[in-house]
């Protein structure tokens, strides 16, 4: 059988991106937010058709009033055709361009799944022959977990919000599962209600605390400041062990027919019910002490269940690796946690996580489980956006030059760029580095960041006030040379998505402040030259000049904007922010009155 081109495209509540598998390879990625400019970009409003994909029909009010997603549930978009929609459109031109083929190239699509109709339609009418595919939601993101980690055989942690309703789990939307991979192969072992949903109590909590759906990073950051208050209250609820949590009504739905969850590994009994009790922060409103204990509760518990389930898994198969997908696989404090108290070696976490990452994991579900071949591929890195060329830089530099009053250097050689680049760090300039293809995960690991000195204490607030305009509690991270990492972080594995949030070790905490968090934790990107030679240079250049072998990296945006994509949205970025200087591929351009 021929290689075929596959074509994974996420349109769930929660992203819209796209990926293209050539030759058993992932060569290309994108999220619509990167390309629309607009946040959490989920291409059309929710509809009256979703509410049946994702069985929210019995009561919408309910998921309105808890989901801050855009609605329109008065209109039926079934019919809307995504050749006349510009952000679809340029998604699709943009992993076709990275990827070097064209439209009629692709012989299958794997999708799921809002608008299942309409991606059907635009593609019929465009490919004749190609075979469309709906993988299921979880076993996509078992697919996402394990097929492009780097092991051979592992246990495997699928962990969200929900999924959808199927008749074979009597319309249970389900909440993740635990799995097994073995070469092309992945057994699902148990699976979890969504009565049981982690991602969904974490959701709750994020609205109870003030932010916004998408925006559970910053509980996670919250939480360290609150005390045990409210996880000691409602701990009694969580159930932890085989059987767990069964009650009468359990015990009915065992006998019911369709293959619903059976084993019932935790229990968070009602958790959800005990919130209801609690008034939501209003934005702007400063967190009261109930708002930081809940945040405290929700991190203790998923990281309760998350260590239990991950022993449980240990113990189940044997093995010794374990991959991570599923929203709540962004959780870097709580993966830490699991790999440091399961008795697992190693840990590979998806850098996108979540169900953008789905259409990478819908593309290998084909490749390698429907089409039996050998993985061909392994991520070693999140830089799948598309290639500028040199003529978009020039233009974007061009523009920058006609625009604000700065001097533009360009290099020949990359090497002094990377001493001016680490000189105006270390003096204390905030700057801004755009290099080559775009992360498509969430974080920005070097390509689209801005980096400023991690030994400044003052520079969360300098980057606050003067770039981030983001709440003032949360951290900054830090991006290292991997092989200096154990120097400085009690982490003896590498961590190159940004997935690990180990301890900053005893006395370094006040060599780093900037990249330490309240709880003496730090988000780590270990950074190796093979990976990203570039930013592993820079790294290193600021190393030579200082001592510190790290860099304070955060994404290239301001709050509420998705990170810079092209090069234009970087000079865009760096001229409406106190950013003082960006390096964008050979060009220094620096303003010449700082602000
Ligand atoms: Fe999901």
């Amino acid at each position: 059988m021929k290689k075929r081109n596959i074509l994974g495209l996420t349109t769930s509540g929660h992203g819209f991106s796209a990926a293209l598998c050539v030759e058993g390879k992932i060569v290309a990625a994108n999220s619509l937010e990167r390309l629309s400019r607009k946040k959490y970009d989920i291409l059309l409003p929710i509809s009256k058709t979703d509410l049946n994909t994702f069985g929210w029909n019995d009561n919408p009010a309910i998921y309105k009033q808890h989901i801050d997603l855009p609605f329109d549930l008065e209109k039926d978009y079934s019919e809307v055709d995504f050749g006349k929609l510009e952000g679809f459109r340029r998604l699709m031109d943009h992993v076709l361009n990275a990827a070097g083929i064209g439209l009629d190239d692709i012989d299958c699509v794997a999708y799921s799944y809002r608008h299942n109709g309409n991606v059907k339609r635009f593609f019929e009418e465009r490919i004749p022959g190609a075979e469309f595919i709906v993988p299921e939601h979880h076993l996509s993101h078992a697919c996402q977990a394990f097929l492009p980690s780097p092991f051979e055989e592992a246990a495997v942690m699928v962990l969200d919000g929900q999924g959808v309703p199927m008749k074979r789990t009597g319309y249970d939307q389900l909440s993740g599962c635990l799995a097994q991979g073995s070469g092309n192969r992945i057994e699902t072992i148990v699976e979890f209600p969504v009565s049981a949903s982690l991602g969904g109590l974490y959701a709750e909590v994020t609205r109870l605390c003030g932010f916004q759906t998408n925006e559970e990073g910053k509980t996670m950051g919250l939480a360290p400041y609150g005390t045990p208050k409210i996880y000691e209250q409602v701990k009694g609820e969580i159930r932890l062990g085989e059987g767990a949590g069964l009650r009468l009504r359990d015990l009915k739905r065992l006998f019911s027919p369709g293959d619903r969850p059976k084993e019932k590994l935790y229990s968070l009994g009602n958790c959800m019910g005990f919130l209801q009790k609690f008034e939501p922060r209003q934005k702007d409103e400063p967190f009261s002490d109930d708002h930081k204990d809940l945040a405290f509760m929700a991190q203790q518990i998923v990281e309760d269940v998350m260590i239990y389930l991950a022993k449980w898994l240990r113990e189940k198969t044997g093995s010794k690796n374990l991959c991570i997908a599923g929203g709540v696989g962004l959780n870097c404090v709580a993966n830490f946690k699991v790999l440091d108290n399961s008795g697992f070696d190693s840990i590979f976490v998806y850098p996108s996580a979540s169900d953008n990452g789905l259409a990478v994991g819908q593309a290998l579900y084909i490749h390698n489980l429907v089409d039996g071949f050998e993985r061909a591929y392994r991520t070693t890195h999140d830089y799948m956006g598309a290639p500028y060329t040199e003529t978009d830089i020039r233009k974007a530099v061009e523009s920058c030059r006609e625009d604000a009053d700065v001097v533009i250097t360009e290099f020949r050689e990359m090497k002094p760029l990377y001493g001016t680049m680490a000189q105006a760090i270390e003096t204390g300039k905030i700057t801004s580095w755009w290099q080559g293809r775009s992360e498509f995960g969430p974080r920005a690991l070097g390509n689209r960041s801005i980096l400023a000195d991690p030994r400044d204490p003052d520079m969360k607030d300098v980057l606050n006030s003067r770039v981030k305009f983001r709440e003032s509690y949360r951290p900054f991270t830090p991006s290292v040379l991997a092989e200096r990492a154990g120097e400085v972080f009690e982490l003896n594995t590498p961590s190159p998505f940004m997935l690990l949030a180990p301890g900053v070790k005893p006395g370094k905490e006040n060599v780093i402040p900037a990249v330490t968090h309240v709880d003496n934790t730090a988000r780590v990107q270990t950074v190796t030259r093979d990976v990203n030679e570039r930013y592993y240079d820079l790294i290193r250049e600021f190393e030579i000049h200082t001592g510190i072998p790290m860099v304070l990296n955060t994404s290239f945006n301001i709050a509420g904007e998705p990170i810079v994509e092209s090069p234009q949205d970087a000079v865009r970025c760096f001229l409406s922010t106190g950013i003082d200087v960006l390096g964008l591929d050979r060009f220094f351009i620096e303003k010449r009155t700082p602000e």
